[in-house]
């Protein structure tokens, strides 16, 4: 049995992507260009709207970026240095709050904490959140302890009666003495003390059409049932809320909520006090919904998000793995909204296309220094990765952040001829939309429209690879649908996109709908027979 390479990797993935003619092989990549290998040997170029998954902001190969990590290796850099100084994360570190500092208007510093991947760094904001959390309740354990005891030297010393309340809130009768009472309240607040209760078991928050990645932990925040519901015996899983929807997360909050009695000592009065015992882990945003579809959360429910997650003493965690790194136009999407966090999630396009980084920055309100002690990587802040997200960050300030503006003009501009393809097939086309250079191209439903082989493609979830099939081949232009969403095409070009394949990308997309609405179907799989790559 002869046995390809191409058989022992992803041989389902590629089995189904080769029936749309995505089976294709790169070979070079620059700019928002990529170099497919042609049939006959030759190269094709493809102007590239995928990205990297949105990892690319500053295009493939940036030169500037190859030269860093050209000099990073020829200087012999030590790559790995765990547990020692690490100067290149350091100045990454102080980079961030930098642009923190100036994007949401404050002076708080904000550690950070490395990691390898996106998941990676949600996991890390969850892990510490959950840290920070058992500390917060274990403080509180101990401050109502001392209260309590407070309380019986004081009905001891007679200098202080039981106020009937504190019955009451027991449900004790009104006959019971005061040391009765104390007892079950310091039962109770002991019975909080072992972690595994289930009335304070992490309570984690998500949105529906959210997306945080795929790990054991980061699979149960994100939405989508398929990836996740397969998991879910295997960690914590989350409450999902819907976008727009402040009534339902207040519900979430007011259901979920675990008073505590605590008793204070005043005026003579032993009085009973309710406080929150602190259940909530985490709140997981996402300033776009990128995997989910493309969606831009509101300023009117990103108000409602903040304030409602300070009410109720909730940790923020802003996932920027997608947004972040001045795809939206700003470094930090949420700085647009605002939407401030105690946390932010911060990846793919960190690493310039080159490195694998990501970090999590947490405000210092929240940090815990504890954490270093007992989480760690063996990659996280090699020199190597750091070095090359310190050339990122120097590429995107550059100028007086000068790429930011050019990431928001040059999004303006897509959208501007996507809209106007949509003007003329809003049949086909129900909504462009985003942020930046993070653009959703929404394709109506057509399950009960065109031919049967469309048709099929809804149910399937296939109806954007079919597309992006055919705008690979007949236009040479790679796009490729949200996993979640998969009518909607996703758009993440570099700041490097022009004119010419902004036009290219309308012209193909006009085609498209042509073909869709003569419901002359077949046309969108032609090239199948006369592949050229
Ligand atoms: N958070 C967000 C907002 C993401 O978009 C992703 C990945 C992750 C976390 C996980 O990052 O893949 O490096 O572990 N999104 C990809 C996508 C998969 O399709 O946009 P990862």
């Amino acid at each position: 049995m002869t046995l390809h390479a191409n058989d022992l990797v992803d041989t389902e993935l590629h089995r189904a992507v080769s029936q749309v003619g995505l089976d294709v092989e790169y070979t070079r990549s620059r700019g928002n260009t990529m170099w497919a290998r042609g049939k006959d040997g030759g190269e094709i170029a493809v102007t590239d709207f995928i990205s990297g998954y949105g990892s690319l902001i500053l295009g493939h190969n940036n030169p500037e970026i190859v030269a860093r990590a050209k000099e990073l290796l020829d200087r012999d850099t030590p790559v790995h240095a765990q547990v020692s100084l690490r100067p290149e994360a350091a100045s990454v570190a102080a980079a961030l709050n930098r642009i923190v500092h100036r994007e949401f208007g404050t002076d708080e510093p904000h550690h950070a904490v490395f990691a390898n991947s996106g998941a990676e760094a949600v996991e890390v904001a969850v892990k510490h959140a959950e840290m920070d959390r058992r500390l917060r309740l274990a403080e509180l354990l101990v401050a109502v302890e001392e209260h309590i005891t407070e309380a019986r030297g004081a009905i001891a010393q007679g200098t202080a009666a039981l106020a009937p309340a504190v019955l009451t809130a027991l449900g004790l009768p009104a006959t019971a003495a005061p040391e009765v009472a104390l007892d079950a309240l310091e039962a109770r607040v002991r019975a909080f003390d072992d972690h595994t209760h289930p009335a304070i078991a992490p309570r984690l928050l998500s949105l529906v059409g959210g997306f945080h990645g795929k790990l054991m932990g980061s699979i149960q925040l994100t939405h989508n049932p398929q990836f996740r519901t397969p998991f879910t015996e295997l960690s914590a899983q989350s409450r999902f809320v819907p976008v727009d929807r402040p009534d339902a997360l207040r519900a979430v909050f007011e259901a979920e909520r675990t008073p505590l009695l605590d008793v204070s000592v005043e005026d003579g009065v032993v009085d009973v006090v309710e406080r929150d015992a602190p259940v909530f882990c985490a709140l997981l945003v996402e300033p776009v919904q990128g995997e989910g579809g493309i969606v831009p959360i509101s300023p009117e429910f990103a108000k409602e998000l903040q304030s409602l997650s300070a009410e109720f003493d909730c940790p923020l965690v802003i996932d920027e793995v997608q947004t972040g790194a001045g795809r939206s136009g700003a470094f930090f999407a949420g700085s647009l909204l605002p939407l401030r966090g105690d946390y932010y999630t911060l990846a793919k396009s960190l690493g310039g296309g080159l490195a694998k980084t990501a970090v999590t920055l947490i405000r210092e309100a929240r940090y815990r220094p504890q954490f270093e002690l007992v989480h760690s990587s063996t990659f996280a802040k090699d020199a190597f990765s750091s070095g090359i997200a310190l050339k990122v960050l120097e590429l995107l300030e550059a100028d007086g952040g000068a790429a930011y503006g050019v990431a928001a003009e040059r999004g303006a501009r897509l959208v501007e001829a996507l809209e106007a393809v949509r003007a003329e097939y809003d049949d086909i086309i129900s909504d462009v939309r985003g942020v930046g250079l993070l653009v959703g191209v929404e394709f109506a439903d057509r399950s009960a429209v065109g031919s049967p082989m469309v048709r099929q493609t809804q149910p399937a979830g296939l109806f954007g690879f079919l597309v992006s099939g055919f705008l690979l081949h007949e236009h040479r232009i790679r796009v490729m649908p949200t996993g979640s969403a998969p009518n909607t095409l996703r758009l993440e070009p570099s700041i490097a996109l022009t004119d010419d394949e902004i036009s290219g990308l309308a012209e193909g997309l006009r085609e498209v709908c042509a073909i869709l609405r003569d419901q002359d179907d077949a046309r969108l799989t032609a090239f199948v027979g006369a592949r050229t790559f």
